[in-house]
């Protein structure tokens, strides 16, 4: 028998998403120990050892990397790679997966990803970057009274709050008002772009170098929900549910999207003397089957997207990401990638997430949470269970703190019977434990229209 390498992991970042990345990552048979930091929420596996500060800075966490003798570092949210993690990472010589700070532009500034794109020749939405509200407030009134819509976006990190789609000139109004209120830093630049009009959904790989050459690994495609409410109604917010894969796509989706967009951008970063390392999220809108055009890139994985990405995705992760940071030559991913099973994601969110002070309801009582969810067994009758947004009592019995709480994952044989499963799981949930959760119960549910019809739908 081959020898095989186990490796010891720092995750970074205690959210769902990073639930299911430790869940997913604990299975492989590369792993030796996973420490995470900050400390997981209550339900996740916890570290057996003192972790620096919650305010902990990336030489800090250097600096424990090093103490702990880590393998390599994974990140899961774009704060730390926008510290600069990464950087602080090979400046003391521990690989880390997850983009430099000048790569993680990507998202951390709309205005650069864009002017890469552009650079590039990335399929995109136009658009024009403004330092100043005045004339952007005035090009932005420009569109909307050409085509009837504008978008408005903070160029910098907005935690998905920092984006208007609007439809009419008052729409623009209230976006410039609530940029200049909310987002003092992140709105320095502001950008108004030409709003697209198609279907949605986002692209998912991993990327490194083995060997000196770059190479990217494609998990696939999901579709988001980021509207509190069925039927696309409501706040906007980090995302209410998602399914995957995506039936409606097109047969070549993911050669299209690795050609138009990934693969010149990969090469536009190499002309700027960069390497990408790291999780890449694509946000995509399908003008026409065969017009991917890009909405935004992430340089990690989406929140609630990765969960079900992590359950519907059976190869190995780590060993992917082990062979991206050259630390192992085996993949047997390249061999034969599984086919992806139909998971759907529903996201239990607090009641009062997302809404505005005024409109806050009171909060209501929680029960004991049942072990069998802690342990997220994804049995037939049970989801497997990400935690985010909870706390515990002094039973250690799990509670719901606030914004999204869980995201309950059920994996079946047809998108249909995950839908169907999700629901009666979550239901069952709500009804017997955390009746002030709010859940969405349309994820999912035009997943068998094909994209033809919707984008006749769109246009009628
Ligand atoms: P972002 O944070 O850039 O992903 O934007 C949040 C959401 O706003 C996206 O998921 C889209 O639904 C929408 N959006 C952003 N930019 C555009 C655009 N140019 N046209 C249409 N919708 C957009
Ligand atoms: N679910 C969208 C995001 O993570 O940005």
């Amino acid at each position: 028998m081959s020898e095989i390498n186990e490796f010891k992991i720092l995750l970074i970042g205690n959210g769902a998403r990073e639930h299911a990345l430790h869940w997913k990552l604990l299975q492989s048979r590369f792993c030796q120990e996973i420490i995470q930091w900050p400390q997981g929420a209550p339900g996740m596996p916890q570290s057996s050892v003192n972790l620096p500060p919650h305010s902990a800075k990336v030489s800090e966490l250097a600096k424990f990397a090093i103490e702990q003798h880590i393998d390599f570092v994974i990140v899961g949210p774009e704060a730390p790679l926008a510290a600069g993690i990464a950087d602080a990472m090979a400046d003391n010589g521990i690989a880390c997966f997850g983009p430099n700070q000048f790569c993680a532009q990507l998202e951390t500034s709309k205005e650069v990803s864009k002017k890469w794109m552009q650079e590039a020749g990335v399929p995109t939405a136009e658009f024009s970057a403004f330092t100043k509200s005045e004339p952007a407030l005035d090009y932005a009134s420009s569109l909307v009274a050409k085509s009837g819509s504008a978008v408005v976006k903070a160029s910098g990190l907005a935690g998905g709050k920092g984006v208007f789609v609007c439809d009419s000139q008052a729409e623009v109004e209230s976006a410039f008002s609530q940029l200049e209120r909310r987002f003092a830093d992140a709105s320095e630049v502001v950008l108004v772009e030409e709003k697209l009009v198609g279907r949605e959904s986002s692209f998912f790989c991993f990327i490194g170098q083995n060997k000196d050459q770059t190479k990217v690994l494609p998990i696939g495609f999901a579709v988001d929900f980021k509207r509190l409410y069925n039927g696309d109604e409501g706040p906007n917010t980090g995302g209410m549910g998602c399914y995957t894969p995506v039936p409606w796509l097109p047969e070549d989706a993911e050669s299209q999207v690795l050609k138009k967009v990934v693969e010149p951008t990969l090469a536009h970063l190499e002309k700027l003397g960069q390497k990408y390392c790291g999780f890449l999220y694509v946000g995509l809108m399908w003008t026409s089957p065969q017009k991917p055009k890009v909405i935004e890139f992430n340089c990690r994985l989406g929140d609630p997207e990765a969960q079900a990405m992590a359950v519907s995705d059976t190869s190995d992760w780590l060993e992917a990401i082990a062979f991206l940071l050259d630390k192992t030559d085996s993949h047997s991913q390249i061999a034969a990638k599984p086919k992806p099973k139909p998971v759907v994601n529903l996201v239990m969110a607090s009641q009062d997430y997302a809404l505005p002070p005024g409109e806050k309801p009171a909060r209501l009582p929680a029960k004991p949470f049942p072990q069998v969810y802690l342990t997220g067994l994804g049995s037939a009758e049970f989801p497997k269970c990400f935690f985010g947004g909870v706390t515990v009592d002094h039973e250690q019995n799990v509670l719901p703190k606030g914004g999204r709480v869980a995201s309950l994952c059920y994996a079946a044989d047809t998108l249909e019977q995950s839908q169907r499963g999700a629901l009666v799981s979550a239901q069952k949930l709500k009804e017997n434990y955390w009746p002030q959760v709010h859940f969405r119960t349309d994820i999912a549910d035009k997943a068998k229209m094909s994209l033809t019809r919707f984008l006749e739908q769109l246009a009628e």
